[in-house]
C-alpha cells in the first residue's frame, strides 16, 4: 500500500520536523495538492513551494493539479520537481486534449495521472484508460481537507479495478479525501493502491498514523 500523505493539512510552520515524521513513518509519496481558486473554490501554493519541499524531502512528489488549466500547469510543476502530475478530466474540453496532456507528462517520464470529481461517471475515461499510469477518484468534493468520505466511492474503486484487470492494464488506483483507518481500509479492500490522506496525518501523531494505514 503506497501512502500519500496530503501536504494541504500540515503545519507549515515546521515543514522540515513534519516531512521528517512523514519519512519515519514508512510513506514513499507526498501528496501536492495545487488549487487555483477556479476549479476548485480555494487557493494553495506555486511551482515555488514545490521547489522547497523538494529540497527539504526525497519522497515521491505526487502532484494532484486542481487547475481550470492543465496544459499550462502541468510542465510548470514538471519543471518545478513534480514526479507525477494528476490532473482533472473536468478541466479538459474533450478526450483529445486529455490524451495531449497525458502525453506530454509521460513524455517529461512523469506519472501520468487523471482524476474525476465524486460524480463524474467511472465509464468517461474507460478511452484512455490505456494511454495513462494512475487514476485519482476522489472521494470527497476537492477543494478542502477534512472532508468526510463519501461512501460510493468504494463501488466506483472496484468498478474501476475490474475494468483494469478485464483489459490487462497496470493503471494505479489512488483515492483522495476522508481517508482514515477505517476508510482505508475499505479502499485498499476493493482495490486501491495508494491513498491519499492530509487532516488524518497531520491532525494525529504522523508516523503513527501513517503506519495504521500501511
Ligand atoms: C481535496 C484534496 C485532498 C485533501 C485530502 O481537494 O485533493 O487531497 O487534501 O484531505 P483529507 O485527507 O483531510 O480529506
Ligand atoms: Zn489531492
Amino acid at each position: 500500500m503506497i501512502i500519500a500523505p496530503s501536504i494541504l493539512s500540515m503545519d507549515f510552520s515546521s515543514m522540515e520536523s513534519q516531512l521528517n515524521q512523514v519519512k519515519e513513518g514508512g510513506a514513499a509519496w507526498l501528496h501536492f495538492d495545487v488549487m487555483d481558486g477556479h476549479f476548485v473554490r480555494n487557493l494553495t501554493f506555486g511551482p515555488d513551494l514545490l521547489k522547497g519541499v523538494r529540497k527539504l524531502s526525497d519522497l515521491v512528489m505526487d502532484v494532484h493539479i486542481m487547475v481550470e488549466d492543465p496544459a499550462y500547469f502541468a510542465p510548470v510543476f514538471m519543471d518545478a520537481g513534480a514526479d507525477g502530475i494528476t490532473f482533472h478530466i473536468e478541466a479538459c474540453k474533450d478526450l483529445d486534449e486529455v490524451r495531449s496532456i497525458l502525453a506530454m507528462i509521460r513524455s517529461k517520464n512523469k506519472r501520468a495521472g487523471i482524476s474525476l470529481r465524486p460524480q463524474t461517471p467511472i465509464e468517461s475515461l474507460y478511452p484512455i484508460l490505456d494511454e495513462c499510469d494512475m487514476v485519482l477518484i476522489m472521494s470527497v468534493n476537492p477543494g478542502f481537507g477534512g472532508q468526510a468520505f463519501i461512501e460510493d466511492s468504494l463501488k466506483r474503486i472496484a468498478e474501476l479495478r475490474d475494468e483494469i484487470q478485464r483489459r490487462g492494464l497496470s493503471v494505479l488506483i489512488e483515492v483522495d479525501g476522508g481517508i482514515n483507518k477505517t476508510t482505508g481500509k475499505a479502499c485498499q479492500d476493493a482495490g486501491a493502491d495508494v491513498l491519499v490522506a492530509g487532516s488524518y496525518v497531520f491532525k494525529n501523531d504522523i508516523p503513527e498514523a501513517i503506519r495504521s494505514l500501511m
